[in-house]
């Protein structure tokens, strides 16, 4: 049976401008947007007065049931999925990475199965390339044809047998632009990098501190200069993933005003916090690559997002135990690499909006609009008839403190803990299906579904 639900009277908010009114949905599509919808004939009717109604937030970097660092991230993709429920996220896109010797197609088919049955909230992956080959390079052309509209290189995680050299970085990025598969690149100097680890551990200088200066602002620098060098020369467009550091993102903005094709993302840690929390006795739960960086990084960034450079905001979730956490204690580069996030992203950005960081619509830009448009995911980011109802009801007159102990994700520990965001998420729905309201899980978890792009 088709369920008709009408949203009444929020203030609907677009990424360029804002207006009251109502949204009525029918088979998991919006099928008007409009100033006064008759609220007759609707099996539900949800009055928004004075709420937020906002497209369902995107995630377009995450890493669930990710093997790294010597054990798999703490959530899968049913923890992973209902954590990103409760934060609005109605859609993410997590990375598929390649095993020796696996296609292209194995790489997918393993990850869709993991997630098949057990997802809340729709998803899509990214491929992240790791052994490319002459057969990988035939089956490149076939990656629209899987629903792949993007894969990520990383320049770095040489001993973990991840890292695409310089040389391969272009020639994959030469297919990208071939194919239309926009090239993902995890950007630091990896012989920088090393060089910088074997000093400092010869030198005995092993706890956390030294994570963020074996990968500060000079290696993450290096690393998105040479990546913007690749794609000019390979002459094709480039996603930048997580930017942390001033200098690479002034970097990608005087690339962009010389016309090359680059996205930026950054994550909310690299807004919030600075270097200075790897001084604390909670160091190890910071550890993530890249680096965070210094409070000039954190002002460059926001600078950023301001004059338009910063297209997305994602989360890179990737947490991992506290016990996990421990295991580098007396040497950083034992700590498994990664934060946590996905459930309190739009709840951070949005929040940031109120404070006046940046305008709602931006908020919505930045982690909706903009993620579905880059990535291909056609049918989301937008309150617009036709496009899927993923739909947010936010009322910016509550407020949420985060405690890892009410996470619906599997996490033990979190680095929002305490933090408190202005507004409070109430209400989501997926494909116009009541899915979240006041906290409740209203859907069964195998809700979510594959999404080709
Ligand atoms: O520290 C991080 N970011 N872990 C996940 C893998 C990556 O580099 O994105
Ligand atoms: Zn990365
Ligand atoms: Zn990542």
């Amino acid at each position: 049976m088709k369920e008709r639900i009408l949203i009444k009277n929020g203030t609907l908010v677009f990424f360029d401008h804002i207006q009251i009114g109502d949204i009525a949905i029918e088979n998991e599509k919006i099928i008007a947007v409009e100033p006064n919808i008759p609220d007759k004939n609707f099996d539900l009717v949800i009055d928004a007065t004075n709420k937020y109604v906002l497209p369902g937030a995107i995630d377009a970097h995450v890493h669930l049931a990710m093997p790294f660092g010597g054990t798999v991230s703490t959530d899968d993709y049913e923890s992973g999925s209902r954590a990103a429920l409760h934060g609005g996220v109605t859609t993410y896109i997590d990375y598929a990475i390649q095993k020796r010797g696996d296609t292209l197609l194995d790489i997918l088919s393993r990850r869709q199965s993991l997630a098949k049955n057990v997802s809340y909230v729709d998803y899509a992956f990214h491929i992240a390339i790791t052994d490319f080959n002459a057969a990988i390079e035939q089956e490149f052309a076939k990656l629209p044809s899987y629903g792949v509209r993007s894969v990520k290189c990383f320049m770095v995680y040489r001993k973990e047998n991840m890292m695409i050299d310089d040389q391969t970085l272009e020639k994959i990025m030469t297919l990208g632009k071939k194919y239309g598969v926009l090239v993902n690149v995890h950007a630091e100097d990896v012989d920088m990098l090393e060089n910088n680890v074997e000093r400092l551990l010869s030198e005995k200088k092993v706890s956390n501190w030294y994570h963020y200066i074996s990968r500060d602002e000079e290696v993450e620098y290096s690393g998105v200069k040479k990546a913007i060098e690749i794609a000019k020369r390979a002459n094709a467009p480039l996603y930048v993933v997580h930017n942390a550091c001033k200098d690479g993102i002034e970097a990608i903005k005087a690339a962009k005003e010389n016309g090359q094709i680059i996205y930026a993302e950054t994550c909310p840690q690299y807004l919030y916090f600075t270097s200075d929390v790897y001084k604390s006795d909670r160091a190890a739960l910071y550890v993530c690559s890249p680096s965070i960086k210094g409070e000039a990084s954190r002002a460059a960034l926001w600078r950023a997002i301001d004059e338009n450079v910063i297209d997305t905001i994602a989360t890179d979730h990737c947490p991992f135990k506290l016990e996990e956490k421990a295991w580098g204690e007396n040497n950083f580069t034992k700590t498994p690499n990664g934060c946590d996030g996905i459930e309190n992203l739009y709840a951070f950005v949005l929040s940031k909006a109120l404070e006046g960081k940046m305008s709602i619509s931006k908020a919505v830009e930045l982690v909706s609009h903009n993620p579905a448009k880059t990535f291909n995911l056609n049918e989301k980011g937008d309150l617009v008839v036709g496009k899927d109802a993923d739909i947010v009801i936010f009322n910016p007159n509550d407020y949420v403190i985060y405690h890892n102990k009410d996470t619906f994700s599997n996490e033990d520990n979190s680095i929002w803990e305490g933090v408190k965001y202005q507004g409070k998420i109430e209400t989501v729905l997926i494909r116009g299906k009541m899915a979240l309201d006041n906290d409740k899980i209203l859907i069964d978890k195998n809700f979510g579904k594959y999404i080709k792009r």
